[in-house]
This record gives C-alpha cells, sequence and structure tokens, in this order.
C-alpha cells in the first residue's frame, strides 16, 4: 500500500466464532441493594444500565431488522442476527432486574417511562416519505449505534479487568451477569461499525452521531445515578458528584476518567477499527467459565 493510500478503518486479525444468544437466567434473591458493600454511589452508576439497556438494546434490535434486507455480505449478515439475538437477550436480563430493585424500595418505573419514550418516540420510526428520507434516518440510527457500541465494549472490557469489583466483595450474581454482558459486548464489538461501513462508512455522519451519542449517554447517566440516589431508601444512600466519580474511578470501581477521556479520539481517529480494543479470547474464556452462560449451554444441551 502507498504511502498517500487514505486512511481506513483496518480491522485487527481477529475472528470470533459465529455469534449465539445464550439463554441465560439469574437469581436476584440473594443480591443486596447496595452490591458493592458500602458503595451506594458506585453501585447505583452501575445501576444506570438497567434503566438504559432493556429499551436502548430493544431499540437495536428494532433497527436492525430493518436493515437487514440492505445487507449484501453474507458474513455480515449472519453476525447482525446473531447481535440481534445476543442484544435482545441483554435487554430481557436487565429487565429483570427492574422488580428486585423496586422490592427493596427503589421504584425505577418514573426513569424507565422517560427512557422508554426516547427510544421508541424520538428515535423510532418517523412517518416520512419512501426513499432518501427514510433511508437517511435508518443510516442515522445505524450509526448512533456503532458509536454506542464503542461503549459498550469500552465498559465490557472494563467490567472484565474490574478486579476491584472482587475484592471489595461486590454480589457475585451482579458481577456475572454484567460480565456476560461484557463478554458478548467484547465479542460482538465490530458487528455494529462494521455495518456503520458496509451501508455508509461517512466520516461526518460517524463524528456527528458519535456526538450525539456520547452527551445522551453523559447526560442520561448522570441523571440515572441522581435518580437512584435520590430514591434509594436507605440512610446511607450517597451524594452524586462528578468529585465522586474521579475517586471511584482511582479505586477500580468506575471506569476512570483518564480510560473515557482516551476512548474519545479513539472512535475519531480515521483509521478506528473496534477490534483493535479489548480481547476476543478473554471475552470467550469468560463466557466458558460464567455461571450464568454455562447454566443456559446445560440447558440448551439437555433440551430444556
Ligand atoms: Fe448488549
Ligand atoms: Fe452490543
Amino acid at each position: 500500500m502507498s504511502n498517500t493510500a487514505p486512511l481506513r478503518p483496518q480491522p485487527a486479525a481477529s475472528e470470533h466464532p459465529p455469534l449465539k444468544a445464550r439463554n441465560v437466567a439469574f437469581d436476584w434473591a440473594d443480591t443486596p441493594l447496595h452490591w458493592i458493600p458500602g458503595d451506594p454511589f458506585s453501585t447505583h452508576t452501575i445501576n444506570v444500565l438497567h434503566l438504559l439497556l432493556p429499551a436502548g438494546e430493544r431499540w437495536f434490535v428494532h433497527v436492525y431488522k430493518q436493515v437487514l434486507p440492505h445487507i449484501r455480505d453474507p458474513r455480515l449478515r449472519a453476525d447482525v442476527i446473531g447481535f440481534i439475538g445476543q442484544e435482545a437477550m441483554h435487554s430481557q436480563a436487565h429487565h429483570e432486574v427492574l422488580p428486585h430493585l423496586k422490592a427493596q424500595g427503589l421504584d425505577p418505573a418514573p426513569y424507565t417511562a422517560q427512557v422508554d419514550w426516547l427510544f421508541e418516540k424520538l428515535l423510532g420510526d418517523r412517518t416520512l416519505p419512501p426513499g432518501r428520507p427514510r433511508r437517511w434516518w435508518l443510516l442515522e440510527r445505524v450509526a448512533l449505534i456503532a458509536a454506542i457500541e464503542h461503549y459498550t465494549a469500552f465498559l465490557g472490557d472494563w467490567v472484565l479487568n474490574a478486579r476491584a469489583l472482587d475484592a471489595r466483595g461486590a454480589d457475585p450474581t451482579m458481577l456475572d451477569l454484567l460480565r456476560w454482558h461484557g463478554a458478548e459486548e467484547v465479542e460482538h464489538r465490530s458487528v455494529a461499525f462494521d455495518l456503520f461501513v458496509h451501508l455508509d462508512g461517512g466520516y461526518r455522519r460517524r463524528v456527528r452521531t458519535w456526538a450525539t451519542a456520547f452527551t445522551a449517554l453523559v447526560f442520561l447517566w448522570q441523571r440515572g445515578t441522581r435518580f437512584f440516589l435520590a430514591n434509594d431508601p436507605s440512610p446511607d444512600g450517597g451524594q452524586a458528584s462528578f468529585r465522586e466519580f474521579v475517586r471511584a474511578g482511582r479505586r477500580g470501581v468506575l471506569p476512570t476518567t483518564g480510560a473515557m477521556a482516551r476512548s474519545i479520539p479513539q472512535y475519531l481517529s480515521r483509521t478506528y477499527h473496534p477490534s483493535h480494543y479489548g480481547s476476543t479470547e478473554q471475552a470467550m474464556a469468560y463466557l466458558a467459565a460464567s455461571p450464568a452462560a454455562t447454566a443456559a449451554e446445560a440447558r440448551t444441551a439437555g433440551g430444556a
């Protein structure tokens, strides 16, 4: 290749096995409200996933089902179908945590109602005329999903390596949910970006939709953490602040602000490809040992 060739996203030489949904189930009966002991702020910051992902990942599935007829590459099409199956399962698994939170005195409904509106109405199918306007809106949403998946892969890689959560006695069932999900995010981390490149890949669209996704995620996340802390029925509910976030990052129970800042130029690099970040081998090793994923495999093998 000549030195003057345009920079393009280049995948690392990594392969993943065919993507499949693992039909996991979790028993929340023994999970305490503050599942990172003595740390309501970090617990609730991570709990925001349960507020955003049920509607968010349902929306991924909804958009991708519309995209399937436009995919001309059979391998990518198979990846997208596998991705749809995994995201539908993630959405359901996080949704099933919500009744447990409610039973512990933390009713998530006022917040999830707003999140549902955001994904179903604001980002839903608009009444647009067929042709260019409808295609524009579909491509815009495909690019938004690619930007969001940059962060789900970032968080997946983080949680697989967050040993401080184990050291601080985090609830094993919640850790398994987060790491099973995180491992599948790492496993399928290239699918959304490959799909975006396949259908469009325009750099301006990538930057524009990244800015939208990043701003929305920061806004929703800090609001969700504040919502949980304000409604936490325990006396040691704690306070939400950027300072707390920085401190939790230093303790290793949340991502560091430095790692989050570095994730921005990564995605905006013209040579960005998700396969350069995270380890498929590590993700597959976790899935081979995860209590929920191995129980799901056993149920599937037993035909249950
Ligand atoms: Fe997911
Ligand atoms: Fe994902």
